[in-house]
């Protein structure tokens, strides 16, 4: 007898404890009021409340073409403001966060690398009604012939099906494309097929669970699906999600010849050619006139935009004023600096115009209770327990320096307990991370120290 074991299913997981996973949403109510703590987020009230406008219009389609600016100093949630967004926002409304710095690149043109992330932005909610052939296969009986190069070699040439739903049972005839795909997917007496009746496109459902197979054989790990109903060969509709820059991509893959860029690679480092974003555009215009197609614009999150340069900011000005565009989110904790790529200074290191154009949403620095707060989240986040004055000394440390300090400082106090055998993060925990290391007005100091000893010795 083979001699199997099982696998016991207590497999411990990799949980990634990144600077945002405590924040689950805007915490707001159902008046798009704040609650002060909700969701993981804290304080920040006029932000999360302004974030949750921003939020409904964008659900209702109202805010495409527009520019919102989050600002403030460092560390004061502009990202964690973002990123609570796009939980508001759900899984069907595309999402992307860049930083200014990524369209630096060797490879692509700085508005490339724009249109791209742009088109990344708006979803594409495709209907399609197709016609197809759809059943339990009760009977298979695939044909061979002679390879045309290799005549001791036998390759599949037609294939005849019996298809039976709930209504009816019909037999088909197919070629060699479908016979193909039908031993490659494993398909036998039992298994829920669809043919598209148009490309011959074959997918594989599942077993039914009214075959002989679907009843008795415990031991199939194919998934079990009804027998379907209706007529074997059937108008269906299909409705998929994509991105304006999936079909960008699908359709310079087309161009190309599918086969040619598998080959050769190089098809992901490409840039799109202008002529196959124009002849999507057209044709999801059209789909959506018919009313086959339904846009959803997403959101563009550019972090530290003050990285951008006025090539960048000029683009996207124009972008806004197209037909396609997302809801693009600008964050900067820069006052006033030049607009990079200029010698101009400028609010915010933007544009004067679009400065104009967008809304703009200010975070401000936390008082100590707020601090404590999030520090209390974390805590929770990082499964650690921590004493009162342990967490009394780090709110002041964050107070003093700032909160992404004192956020690092509790990640290594718990460290530090785990070492010590400590049960939860105690003082001397916190104590003995904050001699190890500086916050950066020590580390400046320190440093001036001895730049001063080698100027006077
Ligand atoms: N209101 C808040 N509630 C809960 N956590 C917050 C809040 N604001 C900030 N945080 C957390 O504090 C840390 C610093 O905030 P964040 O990274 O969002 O700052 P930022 O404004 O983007 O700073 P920078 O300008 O340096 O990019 C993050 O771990 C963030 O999740
Ligand atoms: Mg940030």
């Amino acid at each position: 007898m083979a001699e199997i074991r099982e696998v016991p299913t207590r497999v411990s997981k990799f949980e990634r404890i990144g600077a945002h996973t405590h924040i689950k949403g805007l915490g707001l109510d159902e008046n798009l009021k704040a609650v002060k703590v909700k969701d993981g987020m804290v304080g920040q009230e006029k932000a999360r409340e302004a974030a949750g406008l921003v939020v409904q219009m964008i659900k209702e389609g109202k805010m495409s073409g527009r520019t919102v600016i989050l600002a403030g100093p460092p560390g004061t949630g502009k990202t964690a403001i973002a990123v609570a967004i796009s939980r508001e926002l759900g899984p069907n409304v595309p999402f992307l966060q860049i930083s200014g710095s990524e369209i630096y690149s060797s490879e692509k043109k700085k508005t490339e690398i724009l249109i791209e992330a742009i088109r990344k932005c708006i979803g594409v909610e495709i209907h399609e009604m197709r016609k197809v052939y759809e059943g339990e296969v009760t009977a298979i009986d695939i044909r061979t012939a002679p390879h045309p190069y290799n005549p001791y070699q036998k390759v599949p040439e037609s294939v005849r099906l019996t298809l039976k739903t709930t209504k009816q049972e019909k037999t088909i005839e197919a070629g060699a494309s479908i016979a193909q795909q039908i031993i490659q997917q494993g398909i036998t007496e039992g298994s829920v097929i669809q043919i598209d009746a148009e490309t011959g496109r074959v997918a594989n459902l599942g077993l039914s669970l009214e075959s002989a197979k679907g009843k008795t054989y415990d031991v199939d790990t194919r998934q079990k699906v009804p027998r379907p109903d209706g007529d074997v060969l059937k108008e269906k509709e299909f409705v998929y999600t994509l991105t304006l820059h999936d079909l960008d991509e699908i359709n310079a893959q087309r161009r190309m010849g599918g086969l040619f860029s598998l080959l050769l690679g190089g098809a992901e480092t490409k840039e799109i050619d202008p002529e196959v974003r124009a002849a999507v555009d057209e044709s999801v215009k059209k789909l959506v006139d018919e009313g086959k197609a339904f846009i959803h614009p997403g959101v563009l999150f550019i972090d530290d935009s003050h990285l951008l340069d006025l090539e960048a900011f000029s683009f996207l000005g124009r972008a806004l004023e197209s037909e396609l565009v997302p809801i693009i989110i600008l964050a900067t904790n820069r006052g006033i600096t030049t607009i990079r790529g200029t010698d101009v200074k400028s609010p915010l290191g933007f544009p004067l115009d679009l400065i104009d154009r967008s809304v703009i949403i200010a975070t401000h620095e936390y008082d100590a209770d707020s601090i404590r707060e999030i520090l209390r989240i974390r805590a929770r986040e990082e499964k650690v327990t921590i004493e009162n004055d342990a967490l009394e000394m780090l709110t002041e440390i964050g107070s003093k320096s700032s909160l992404r300090y004192a956020v690092q400082l509790l990640s290594l106090a718990a460290q530090n307990a785990k070492v010590q055998k400590h049960e939860s993060v105690t003082l001397e925990d916190v104590e003995r991370v904050d001699s190890l290391f500086m916050d950066v007005q020590e580390a400046t100091e320190h440093l001036r120290r001895y730049e001063d000893k080698l100027l006077y010795h």
